[in-house]
């Protein structure tokens, strides 16, 4: 019998797990594992999850395990191996009456959700759990996730895929080459405005950015502000926050935690800091991962960062310092 894995989504009936959930199960992500699904929504619109389960039974995927819903997050996470946290108010909708517009916004909303989640992640779900946060702020949410599950054989993550998957597509077309030459693609710091895209490390054809672009009036003015700014650009044009690309991205996670890293590249992901790169210890900040043989995930230490990178990092360690500062009551 094949081995078996079990993966809790939130958010389930949202626009990113539309995409996202019939990926976990199409043979790609995870292989030849069945996988067992549990599904998790908020009790006003957990019903809906019905007709999801109808059209994922009716798509007959030969890798799907077991399917469940729930507005339980506790049952739901009983011996689970992965856990993807989708569940919660993306930017562009209007909550309680007012707009949302800013990630800032989103931290009050947003932040309590992740302190239920993470105390029963840390005892219910497996010791070797990995545990992915999209909803927005993910770095903090992942913080204060971490925190309250007390279990620091789980892996929390942050997702910052999504970021490395722009950078990699503007660099591609910049240098005319194709996105699977782009490598190393590192996303320092928040997933938020201050993240910084590092151009100077990322392999092009095997070249360094630094020389393959010599060209840093470029990387100020367009590089840096359109990856920072992308997702506000996305729910500008289309009224919602990205969705298909970031079930991609989510995927694409997924699948790099589970592969060895091909040697002199990285994945990216925050994760908490050990003090790596002078952040403040416990900090979710994006790193480059990346997946050992044996399947553990860790930072990439030996990238050198330019002043010009290590200025424009700092920008992001202080506002996620300044996020953990505001969140503070939920520790
Ligand atoms: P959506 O509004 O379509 O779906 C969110 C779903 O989460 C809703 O169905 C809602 O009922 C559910 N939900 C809310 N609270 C919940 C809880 N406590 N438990 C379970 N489910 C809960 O939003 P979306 O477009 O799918 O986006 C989801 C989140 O992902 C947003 O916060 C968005 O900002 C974020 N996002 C992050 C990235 C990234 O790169 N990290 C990219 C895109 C979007
Ligand atoms: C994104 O990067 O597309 C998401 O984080 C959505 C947002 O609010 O920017």
């Amino acid at each position: 019998m094949s081995e078996s894995i079990k993966v809790v989504v939130t958010g389930a009936a949202g626009q990113i797990a539309y995409s996202l959930i019939p990926r976990l199960v199409d043979g790609n992500t995870f292989g030849n594992k069945v996988v067992n699904l549990a599904l998790v929504e908020i009790p006003q619109v957990v019903h809906k999850l019905e007709g999801l389960v109808m059209e994922l039974e009716d798509s007959y995927f030969p890798k799907m395990g077991e399917v469940s819903f729930t507005d339980n997050f506790k049952e739901a996470s009983k011996d689970a191996d992965w856990f993807l946290l989708v569940g919660s108010i993306p930017r562009g909708i209007v909550y309680n009456g007012k707009k949302i517009e800013e990630r800032s916004d989103l931290l009050s909303i947003n932040g309590g959700i992740f302190v239920e989640q993470g105390k029963a992640i840390g005892k219910y779900g497996k010791d070797d759990a990995k545990i992915l946060v999209v909803g927005n702020p993910a770095n903090t949410n992942a913080f204060i996730g971490k925190h309250a599950g007390c279990n620091d054989d789980q892996l929390w993550m942050a997702m910052t895929m999504l970021d490395s998957n722009r950078a990699k597509s503007i660099l591609a077309k910049k240098t005319n080459n194709s996105i699977s030459d782009i490598k190393n693609m590192i996303i320092w710091g928040n997933h938020s405005p201050t993240m910084y895209p590092d151009i100077e490390n990322a392999l092009v054809s095997g070249e360094l950015g630094s020389s393959a672009i010599n060209d840093m009036n470029w990387v100020e003015s367009e590089f840096l502000p359109t990856v920072q700014q992308r997702g506000k650009a996305v729910i500008d044009a289309r009224g919602a926050s990205s969705a298909t690309s970031a079930a991609k991205a989510a995927i694409d996670t997924v699948i790099a935690c589970e592969t060895p890293t091909e040697e002199g590249d990285s994945f990216s992901a925050a994760i908490a800091s050990d003090g790596a790169y002078d952040v403040p210890e416990g900090l979710i900040c994006g790193y480059p991962l990346i997946c050992l043989d044996d399947g553990k995930i860790e930072i990439k230490r030996d990238i050198a960062l330019s002043e010009f990178a290590k200025s424009k990092f700092k920008l992001s360690i202080d506002e996620l310092v300044s996020e953990r500062e505001a969140v503070k009551h939920l520790m």
